[in-house]
């Protein structure tokens, strides 16, 4: 477990998230797939991290307990100092919806609204009123250089025009948390950089934590930390098993 140092006496920087002892297995007939096996692992605010690691080894499933989407068969997890797994499934829909902001690797933008309705869509289910949704979604569109498009339909986009309204989207009520499922999975290569060069503007910009799962080491540079998913285990690439 990584522990927070306090500095003259200055408080230690909050945890973002705190997984304990975090365990999921999926049966398959008669034997029990263990994809993730009692995990412990603390991230601190404004931190990011790369989960690094090879197709199915577990970087979806753990991003999906992170969310709430889904429960972890034992263990606990903390976003923030609230322990997601103790609340019901409409308190951790409700906890999403504020505090959580996810990028897809097939952007899930909405087809039948426009790019900037896209954008507002989050901030009018947490009640921003229209007026305000509408001059936050063209901000973010100016952040992410997609200023002319606003009224375009996403299929009018190439692929990485829709993932920066994408993560226009997942920022657009400056969540504390910000999940990645490789987001640059279904671009180019060149492509994907821009993509992730936007992604962590808007990261620094709003001061959110991140974690971001992808099998590209190159990828994974982005990120502060990196953490592999192996076996069960996540192992910090320093070497230290978590
Ligand atoms: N709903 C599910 N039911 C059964 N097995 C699942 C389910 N979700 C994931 N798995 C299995 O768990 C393992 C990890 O999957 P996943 O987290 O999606 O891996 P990754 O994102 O690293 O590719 C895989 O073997 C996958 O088949
Ligand atoms: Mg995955």
């Amino acid at each position: 477990m990584r522990v927070a140092v306090a500095h003259n006496g200055s408080a230690p920087a909050p945890s973002a998230i705190r997984l304990l002892n975090v365990s999921k297995s999926y049966r398959e007939g008669e034997r029990l797939h263990v994809v993730l096996d009692a995990i412990n692992a603390e991230v601190v605010a404004g931190d990011t991290v790369a989960l690094l690691g090879s197709s199915g080894s577990g970087k979806s499933t753990l991003l999906n307990l992170i969310s709430g989407i889904d429960q972890p068969d034992a263990g606990a997890i903390e976003l923030a100092g609230t322990r997601l797994t103790a609340l019901d499934e409409r308190a951790r829909t409700l906890y999403r919806r504020r505090n959580l902001g996810f990028v897809y690797q097939f952007f899930n933008l909405l087809p039948t609204l426009t790019v900037a309705e896209n954008i507002r869509l989050p901030l009018e289910l947490n009640g921003v009123a229209a007026v305000a949704s509408e001059r936050r979604s063209l901000e973010l569109l100016d952040a992410v250089g997609l200023a002319a498009r606003a009224t375009s339909f996403p299929e009018r986009l190439s692929g990485g025009e829709q993932q920066r309204v994408a993560i226009a989207r997942a920022l657009a009520h400056a969540p504390a948390l910000v999940l990645a499922d490789e987001p640059t999975g279904n671009l180019d290569e060149e492509t994907g950089e821009q993509v992730l060069g936007v992604l962590q503007k808007m990261l620094v910009e709003h001061g959110s934590t991140m974690v971001l799962a992808t099998h590209s080491r190159k990828v994974a540079a982005i990120a502060r930390r990196v953490w592999r998913t192996q076996n069960g285990h996540l192992i910090e690439e320093s070497g230290i098993s978590l």
